[in-house]
């Protein structure tokens, strides 16, 4: 046995010498490259050629990088220098489920699955790197692109997109985690100065990017649009030279996002490495090539020559873009990819099987029995909308995209399914809102009608992927569903009893009607495969087991960044304060005793769990210390199924404020019926630290702290006293 473990320990240690080894030989060529190029050939690999390219260097075989959106898909081909499709016919995807869906799976290896599965895409498609994913912190349910992103916990947006990186890289693709940072709305979100404490910036909205640099391994990182204490944030001094290439040692490249550069020095002294998609001020009518006046271009160039900026500078932004190119298309080995295929359908199903949420139910009114001879009315204009189509640089275009209609049709075969739209949203536009030409009322008399006659109407609305939905470049208005859903559903309500409310969005909304659902799911935007992964949980085929990744106020002054004046959203045009500071989403309802309307980690099941014998091995620790922690539970419904425990942890005693509780740890257990399980849970006391803006540090007090073990942030059904020295 020991010599077995000797041998392991020499095989590892040779091992990871060998990856240095490597390491020192790629950097040694590296600098070799540097070597032979010229001054003028530096700058150029610094800023785009095209919209989604950067040149390479031809005269020394360097290649270009290619580039392309993410995260749910690989983007189709857009023309050289301008937003229009290029028309290729050979550049449809799979569309994966958005980020919203895959964050509610609560299942990290699924996420893995899935990123291997769109970087296989990626890689096929030629793309060097995969724009995605979304890390951004979920504030503010009004913010459109919260879709694209994976909730308003730190911890659990972590988890989720650390192997969904892994997984786009194992194919020699860079991921691009976005976008680097306090992007968390759309509204100004080009100058937008976010203002906020360095407890909130450290505990909440940095981790994710923090976890996908030091335990993703990711390989690129895009800034944002907005401004962070007056600087831009794609050259901005603390955020990229202090915190992500200095505290968290990134070595590989930052990106702007497309049109975030804004100044030369900055650009060029502030950790920025590659400049997409700056706007051209007009120069587009040069017969000079217009990316000549990037930024990072000829400007750059120019403040290098005058001896303004060491030539350092760009060695810099250089060696990391080779870096990126031999961990991409300067290595040979990395695989070939694949094509949207049968595979990669599969694996958008299942992550949508398990994103879709069963937040209400009662007396079991789902599943619905496919078998049951019965009228079934589908009503609401997401049952056929295509949500591919639309929301900004996420837009899709797919081989396919099942609707709710589809998938609902083909698995009632029993069923006599009638469809009414119900109501009209207009044409997916971006930046602008056509509203619909067709008549309301006639559409509401069409739904009513079926209604009446309906045994089980199905809802299926939500929100869109237009202007002012779930869309870039816009937030929403309000909490309420649009279109006069709410009026239509209390109309649908008042002539029949057995009304599911299936919400196709990536946000939260309002639920006037809620008491008088028989059940709602929440169904984001699933993908390629989404009506039938609706049809498989609706039927019972699949038990759902998703949990929601953000809380559901009840109103919009419930959610804490609209608990203040407008200065704390949307900002008064200039600067935004993030006045509830730590306590984003469920850190607010529950420190604030506000109620939500669904809590952060709720979701139900078709069949009940039962939690035992939470325990510690016990219960006084030490700094640096790991928490043994083990539970029992048991599937004690009739149908199998998976629940998530989820561990949270809650400060007793503190110097200074804590949220009654924060996401530690979880785990998702798939149990048949009647299995019981133990589960073991390794928890780091260090992760009960506080961000000591005195000290500039990560704080872990001593005192009492407890665990809370639950099945959802406002369900813990176990709690367990601990101590730390
Ligand atoms: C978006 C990015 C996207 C880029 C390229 C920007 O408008 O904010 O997320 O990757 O466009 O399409």
């Amino acid at each position: 046995m020991k010599q077995l473990f000797l041998v392991l320990v020499l095989m590892l240690s040779a091992n990871v010498s060998f990856i240095f080894a490597q390491e020192e030989a790629v950097e040694k060529q590296i600098d070799q490259i540097i070597d032979q190029l010229s001054l003028e050939e530096k700058v150029k690999m610094c800023h785009a050629q095209s919209k989604f390219s950067s040149p390479g260097v031809e005269r020394l075989g360097i290649p270009e990088i290619w580039m392309s959106d993410g995260p749910h898909g690989v983007r189709a081909e857009i023309e050289w220098d301008s937003w229009s499709y290029a028309g290729w016919t050979n550049d449809s995807c799979t569309a994966f489920p958005a980020l919203t869906a895959l964050a509610s799976t609560f299942n990290p290896t699924l996420a893995h699955k899935y990123g291997v599965a769109v970087g296989e895409e990626a890689r096929y498609r030629k793309k060097d790197i995969l724009l995605g994913p979304g890390v951004n912190i979920y504030r503010t349910p009004l913010n459109g692109r919260n879709f694209e992103y994976m909730g308003e916990d730190p911890y659990l947006a972590s988890i989720m997109s650390v192997p969904y990186i892994q997984g786009v890289q194992t194919n020699g693709v860079a991921a691009c985690v976005k976008h680097y940072v306090l992007n968390n709305q759309e509204i100004w979100r080009s100058h937008i100065n976010v203002q906020l404490s360095d407890r909130a910036l450290h505990e909440i909205y940095l981790p994710a990017f923090k976890a996908d640099v030091e335990q993703g391994d990711v390989w690129s990182v895009m800034g944002a649009y907005n401004k962070y204490n007056g600087q831009h944030t794609s050259h901005h001094e603390v955020l990229i030279n202090q915190i992500l290439k200095g505290d968290w040692g990134f070595d590989g490249v930052v990106v702007t996002d497309w049109g975030s550069a804004h100044d030369t020095k900055e650009a060029a002294l502030n950790g920025l490495d590659i400049e997409m998609g700056t706007g051209t001020d007009g120069l587009t009518t040069s017969k000079e090539n217009v990316y000549d006046y990037y930024y990072l271009a000829k400007p750059f160039l120019e403040m290098i020559k005058n001896g303004e900026i060491d030539e350092s500078v760009v060695d810099d932004k250089v060696r990391r873009i080779l870096r990126l190119m031999y961990r991409t298309n300067m290595d040979k080995t990395r695989p070939f990819g694949k094509k949207a295929n049968a595979e990669h359908f599969q694996v958008a199903r299942e992550v949508a099987q398990e994103g879709i949420i069963l937040l209400k139910n009662s007396k079991s009114f789902l599943p619905i029995n496919p078998e049951t001879k019965q009228t079934i009315a589908v009503i609401g204009e997401n049952a056929t909308r295509m949500m591919t189509v639309g929301g900004g640089s996420s837009e899709l275009k797919t081989v396919h995209e099942i609707s709710p209609l589809q998938g609902i049709e083909e698995r009632f075969i029993n069923a006599n399914v009638v469809h009414a739209m119900g109501y009209a949203s207009g044409p997916s536009q971006y930046g602008r809102v056509i509203p619909s030409a067709l008549n309301t009322d006639s559409l509401k008399k069409a739904a009513i009608d079926i209604a009446k006659v309906a045994d089980i109407v199905l809802f299926v609305g939500g929100l869109n992927k237009s202007h002012e939905q779930d869309c870039e470049n816009g937030d929403r208005k309000g909490l309420n569903l649009p279109f006069g859903q709410d009026e239509l559903l209390a109309d649908i309500m008042a002539v029949n009893k057995n009304v599911a409310v299936v919400l196709v969005s990536g946000n939260a909304v309002a639920m006037p009607w809620q008491s008088k659902a028989k059940a709602i799911v929440q169904a984001w935007y699933l993908g390629s495969e989404a009506g039938y992964a609706l049809a498989d949980v609706l039927s019972g085929d699949v038990n759902p087991s998703g949990k929601l990744p953000f809380s559901f106020p009840v109103k919009l002054e419930d959610n804490g960044a609209h608990a203040f004046d407008e200065l704390s959203y949307p900002g008064d045009g200039t600067d935004q304060v993030y006045k509830e500071d730590i306590l984003v989403g469920y850190r607010w309802h529950d420190t604030k005793n506000i109620k939500p309307l669904y809590a952060f980690g709720h979701g139900l099941s078709y069949t009940s769990f039962k939690i035992n014998n939470a325990a510690v091995a016990k219960n006084n620790y030490k700094k640096g210390d790991s928490i043994q922690l083990s539970v029992d539970i048991t599937n004690t419904g009739k149908v199998d199924g998976a629940e998530v425990i989820q561990v949270y942890v809650h400060d007793k005693e503190s110097s200074v404020m804590r949220p009654i509780k924060e996401l530690k740890s979880f785990e998702k257990v798939s149990l048949n019926a009647g299995q019981s399980k133990k589960v073991d849970f390794s928890i780091d006391v260090n992760a009960f630290a506080f961000y000591d803006e005195t000290q500039s540090d990560w704080n872990l007090e001593s005192g009492a702290y407890q665990l809370l073990i639950g099945t959802a942030s406002d369900k813990i059904i176990k709690t367990i006293n601990i101590q730390v020295e």
